[in-house]
């Protein structure tokens, strides 16, 4: 796709970079041999405009507000699809047959049960552990019991190791929610569907089986597919730059979970809750909140507000902002913080600090409000992320693995630091 070049003029010296135009005519100036021809490397802290891969997997607009999986609007999966579907799509390139769809149900199914010896792994936890702290640890601790699927160098061990993955993540998921409220652990249930089974596992207690309706199933299959991939992120950069090590599925995917953490990643839905409850309480009203979003000195953000790629609206949050309201009808509920949600995302659209610097609510905004209408605590939260974005990690680290003559990622930089001195004994410090 190689068409023109570009010319990069240092000093007195002229350099000839090849032009690459991605399949949505994005254009991008390949610099790969930039440093070997001038001596030059560029300098782009945080990435903003650098492409650090050639991807097949998802598309955005962020001006136009697209984001398609595997060439397919987020609309009309959102409207058609689930989440395994979801997975299926980003992991494999395309929509699943029925065959294909069975096939993947019963790997997951057959892959739902954690070995036993980990639930001693689980007990050896604080109750009061972050479930996200959990979750990581024990990504790594599978892997210890499954030496065989670890190589992934056939695609018979690929297709094992992702269904062990995606599978016992979300038992992980819910033993984790168990252990922090003191409640016996809920096997998972062979005969239902993957999100039935999470939210099973999770509300299920010894006197009563929880048993989801199709309204809740659904918002919860619409979250975990919105959150599936969103290309190039923190989290889905770090496990595709482990994987380039050649570190394992599991090894990649666990420190993704750590990556995606973070308040202004997959922490940001559990940090507008948190935000949210503040006004509610009365601690700060809305004005308050938005002046010292404005305020750098305040070390104050908006959360769930502001996006690196979308600069007009992030489509994900369209879609929950409209999801918010079907379930709490469908629940014949309201909750006061949908309501301050929206008096906030108001006043934030009214005000030119967010108008000029383009900030809208993302999809962290609104997620949390169906969560926790669905019962779901805000620090599971940032882990309910981490299962839907599991796909799209997969999904990367593998299409990472068959890039032809890929190479370990190892940025450079510009060192700031003192020029060479001399050790001095301690003695004459
Ligand atoms: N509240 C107040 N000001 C903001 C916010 C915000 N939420 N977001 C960006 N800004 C300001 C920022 O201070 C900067 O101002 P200035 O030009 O005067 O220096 C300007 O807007 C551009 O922001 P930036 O920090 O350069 O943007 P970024 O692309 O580096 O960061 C972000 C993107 C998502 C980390 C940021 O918008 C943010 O911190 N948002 C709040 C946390 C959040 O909701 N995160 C979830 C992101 S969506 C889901 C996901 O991918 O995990």
């Amino acid at each position: 796709m190689t068409e023109e070049t570009a010319t990069l003029r240092v000093g007195d010296k002229e350099y000839s970079l090849p032009i690459v135009v991605g399949t949505e005519d994005e254009v991008g100036i390949d610099i790969t041999a930039l440093r070997q021809q001038s001596g030059c490397i560029t300098l782009d802290p945080a990435f903003g405009n650098t492409g650090s891969c050639k991807s097949a997997i998802t598309f955005i607009d962020g001006e136009k507000g697209i984001l398609r999986y595997r060439g397919i609007p987020i609309q009309q999966l959102a409207e058609k699809s689930r989440f395994i579907e979801v997975a299926y799509l980003l992991i494999w390139g395309e929509l699943p047959t029925q065959a294909q769809m069975s096939r993947f149900s019963e790997m997951l199914t057959d892959e739902a049960l954690l070995h036993e010896s980990l639930k001693h792994h689980f007990e050896g936890f604080p109750n009061t552990s972050p479930p996200m702290a959990m979750l990581s640890a024990m990504i790594n601790a599978i892997s210890c019991y499954h030496p065989d699927v670890l190589p992934c160098e056939t695609d018979a061990q690929f297709e094992e190791a992702v269904a062990h993955i995606v599978s016992k993540v979300r038992t992980v998921a819910a033993f984790s929610y168990k252990m922090s409220r003191g409640e016996p652990f809920i096997y998972p249930d062979p005969r239902r569907k993957y999100v039935n089974n999470l939210l099973y596992m999770m509300f299920t207690v010894p006197h009563h089986a929880y048993d989801a309706s199709p309204e809740i199933e659904r918002a919860m299959n619409l979250i975990l597919l919105l959150h599936a991939d969103h290309e190039q992120n923190c989290s889905t950069s770090t496990v595709r730059m482990v994987g380039s090590s050649q570190a394992n599925l599991f090894a990649s995917i666990a420190s993704g979970v750590c990556a995606l953490w973070g308040p202004l990643h997959g922490g940001a839905n559990q940090a507008v809750i948190e935000m949210l409850e503040e006004i509610r309480r009365g601690k700060m009203d809305i004005a308050t909140c938005i002046k010292l979003a404005k305020d750098k000195e305040s070390g104050f953000r908006l959360m769930g507000f502001g996006h690196r790629v979308y600069r007009n609206f992030d489509p994900r949050a369209k879609i929950l902002r409209k999801a918010c309201d079907d379930v709490l009808t469908y629940l014949k509920r309201s909750d006061p913080l949908l309501d301050i949600a929206r008096s906030l995302e108001d006043a934030a659209l009214k005000d030119s600090y967010f108008v000029d610097r383009k900030l809208y609510p993302n999809v962290d905004f609104y997620s949390g409000i169906i969560m926790r209408a669905i019962g779901i605590p805000v620090n599971m939260f940032p882990v309910m992320f981490a299962i839907g974005r599991l796909p799209g990690w997969i999904a990367h680290w593998r299409e990472q693995r068959c890039t032809p003559g890929a190479r370990i990622a190892r940025p450079r930089q510009i060192y700031t630091g003192p020029c060479q001195r001399d050790f001095v004994p301690m003695d004459e410090r």
